[in-house]
């Protein structure tokens, strides 16, 4: 049992360590005034700080969470410490010799569990470093040098090898106290089939990993011979002191200067931040065998202080999964996404191959040529597209808007969409901020995101007005029925194109228009002046928004203003494209009228009302020349 704490021995402990440097260690703190201090609280999710320090007192306390306490509470709940563990660490910070009441003095099996493991980390650490100067370690070395790093780069880093042979460091650590159990525990060691235990880390080149307190918690371990059949990079298990996802290599190196710099550069590799470190570009980190997830921007949140200036920069090489990978950003924390950066090395390199071939100064280059993230998603879309043509454009646009959409605040949003009518050329930004809002708001509606890409397909399938909430009156709005699409396109041309379908549009009668919400937006286009009165005239669409009787309604006419016209591939959008859809709709409303008709002849004739039945049969009549003339002589029989 491990022996008491003298008492007096833990007041000292208290008193010797200042409560502001060790919450430093967790959180950058600014004054709070009054002589304390405020920062993010480690304890619970915030955005602006509420955690307050006060080092005259010696006490911390959160109003978010009311967590509050001394500079050991402090330990103990941030790092997951029991109370003499906790006191061990400071002790050792302050230099200080802990007596224990019972049992004498701590010998090193008294210990905590968790100071234990750091200890043999510790030393492992300092074990592997030695022997990188050691024969065996030669192709270590080289490997080192290949990628532009000396003796002092691997020296500041802490670079390490690991022998080849079975047991080395097992021997080593067994002969520094450490038993079987606790090299297990610690992830240095694993079970050899006998049972015994055995180097994890063999023949291989080795980064110590360190926490935010520079305490060692874990290795990534390269590997530098073809007959090593394990991976390319063999990490730590998840251990009581190694969790994956919450560390981040270099942190230790970087947090000053990512606070003072209000700026975190993530990268991919232990190499790669050795690089940018070497490149001046200070403030690199990089995840472990992991992508970079949640707990590490609470991490990050922490050391940046959280504040709409701090920046997080991530580096890919320039090629589709980093596009990727920044796509998928989107679906992280919006207020983490809004300071997000992007940072392209060229020609697929990653940060140390950059530095190797075209030195530092192309290395700190890429990272002050960054972007928004949100910024460089849209442009990777457009880029995707030739917006040379209409078609490129509206393409672009369709998949452009719905990420735009995706941006939670407002104002932002609305940048961003006047950046991508920029971007695509497209001199009425308002038609894309006003895209981009409806997106938004049948999202809202829907309680839902809208489809990510809305490919023309994709919308046909699942355009959002046949979700809206319209009253019913006959049947439903099918897009895939041929009748509803004509009539579809034939609005979206009254509405863009006014000039191609007048002055024949304005005659079409409300019934013409099969499915009712269609027959509300030609009535809009009434109530609005008219098509005829809309050519050339910018008012026009902004008259039939007003006319519309609703916000649903309202909707559809600008999503009809928006949404590409159907025309095939290298077929222009002219008069006889038009005059087309003018034919197609008349002639549906006009077989639609023959076969009410010839309903109603029937049922005269059933009466043996001949006589009515016979006028009935004249009407049909008309209509089925009107009908031939119509397919024979297309728009000009209108
Ligand atoms: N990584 C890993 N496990 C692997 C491969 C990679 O954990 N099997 C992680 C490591 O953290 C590594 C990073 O991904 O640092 C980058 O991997 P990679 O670019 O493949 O390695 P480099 O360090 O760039 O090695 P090299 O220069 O030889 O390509
Ligand atoms: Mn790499």
């Amino acid at each position: 049992m491990a022996g008491r704490i003298n008492d007096e021995d833990v007041k000292a402990v208290r008193d010797a360590v200042p409560i502001d440097s060790v919450v430093s260690e967790y959180l950058q703190l600014r004054n709070a005034g009054g002589g304390n201090l405020k920062g993010l609280c480690p304890f619970h999710d915030e955005k602006s700080p509420s955690f307050h320090v006060s080092p005259s007192k010696g006490f911390y306390h959160c109003f978010g969470c009311q967590e509050g306490g001394d500079t050991l509470d402090f330990v103990m709940k941030v790092d997951h410490l029991s109370f003499s563990e906790s006191v061990e660490r400071l002790a050792a910070r302050a230099g200080i010799t802990l007596r224990y009441e019972e049992g004498g003095y701590g010998r090193a099996s008294q210990q905590g569990e968790r100071t234990r493991l750091v200890e043999a980390h510790r030393i492992a650490a300092r074990f592997y470093a030695e022997q990188l100067d050691g024969p065996e370690a030669e192709v270590g070395r080289r490997f080192l040098a290949d990628r532009g790093f000396d003796q002092e780069a691997a020296r500041h880093f802490g670079i390490g090898y690991s022998p080849a042979g079975w047991d080395h460091l097992v021997r080593y650590l067994r002969g520094q106290g450490f038993t079987d159990k606790e090299l297990t525990l610690s992830g240095l060691a694993q079970e050899a089939r006998n049972g015994r235990p055995i180097d994890r880390f063999r023949g291989r080149l080795m980064w110590p990993i360190r926490d935010i307190t520079g305490d060692v918690v874990g290795f990534g371990a390269r590997k530098l011979r073809e007959d090593d059949q394990g991976p390319k990079y063999l990490n730590t298990p998840e251990t009581p002191l190694y969790r994956k996802s919450q560390v981040l290599y270099g942190i230790d190196l970087a947090k000053r200067e990512i606070a003072k710099a209000n700026r975190a550069v993530v990268v991919e590799g232990y190499t790669d931040v050795m690089a940018c470190h070497l490149a001046g570009v200070t403030t690199a980190i990089a995840t472990c065998g992991t992508a970079f997830g949640g707990e590490h921007v609470k991490i990050l949140r922490r050391v940046l202080m959280d504040n709409a200036q701090s920046e997080v920069v991530f580096t890919f090489d320039g090629d589709a999964a980093g596009q990727k990978a920044a796509l998928r950003a989107f679906e992280d924390d919006q207020k983490f996404a809004a300071r997000t950066w992007i940072a392209l090395t060229p020609g697929g390199m990653d940060p140390c191959d950059l530095r190797l071939a075209h030195g530092d100064e192309a290395v700190a280059k890429v990272i002050e040529d960054r972007a928004p993230l949100f910024d460089f998603a849209i442009r990777s879309i457009v880029d995707r597209h030739n917006i040379d043509t209409a078609e490129g454009r509206s393409a672009a646009l369709e998949e452009g808007a719905p990420v735009v959409t995706q941006i939670k605040d407002p104002s932002i949003r609305r940048g961003y969409a006047v950046r991508l009518a920029g971007l695509l050329g497209i001199v009425d930004e308002e038609f894309v901020v006003r895209r981009v809002a409806q997106l938004s708001r049948w999202a809202r509606e829907r309680g839902q995101a809208p489809p990510r890409t809305a490919g023309r397909a994709a919308r046909a399938q699942e355009s959002p007005a046949v979700q809206a909430p319209f009253v019913p009156r006959g049947p439903d709005l099918n897009l895939r029925s041929p009748a509803h699409r004509v009539e579809r396109e034939l609005l979206k041309l009254a509405l863009q194109r006014p000039e191609l379908v007048s002055p024949a549009f304005d005659a079409y009668g409300t019934d013409e228009f099969t499915a009712p919400p269609y027959a509300v937006v030609r009535q809009a286009v009434e109530a609005g002046g008219g098509a005829e009165a809309g050519v050339g005239d910018s008012g026009y669409l902004g008259r039939v928004r007003d006319a519309a009787p609703d916000d649903t309604v309202r909707s559809l006419v600008t999503e009809l203003a928006v949404e590409p016209l159907r025309s095939a591939r290298n077929r222009e959008v002219d008069e006889a494209y038009a005059g087309e859809q003018l034919v197609a709709v008349r002639r549906a409303a006009v077989n639609a009228r023959i076969t009410e008709l010839e309903g109603a002849a029937r049922r005269l004739e059933a009466r043996q009302e001949y006589e009515q039945s016979a006028g009935v049969r004249r009407q049909i009549w008309t209509l089925q020349q009107y009908g031939i003339a119509l397919r024979e002589r297309g728009a000009a029989a209108l």
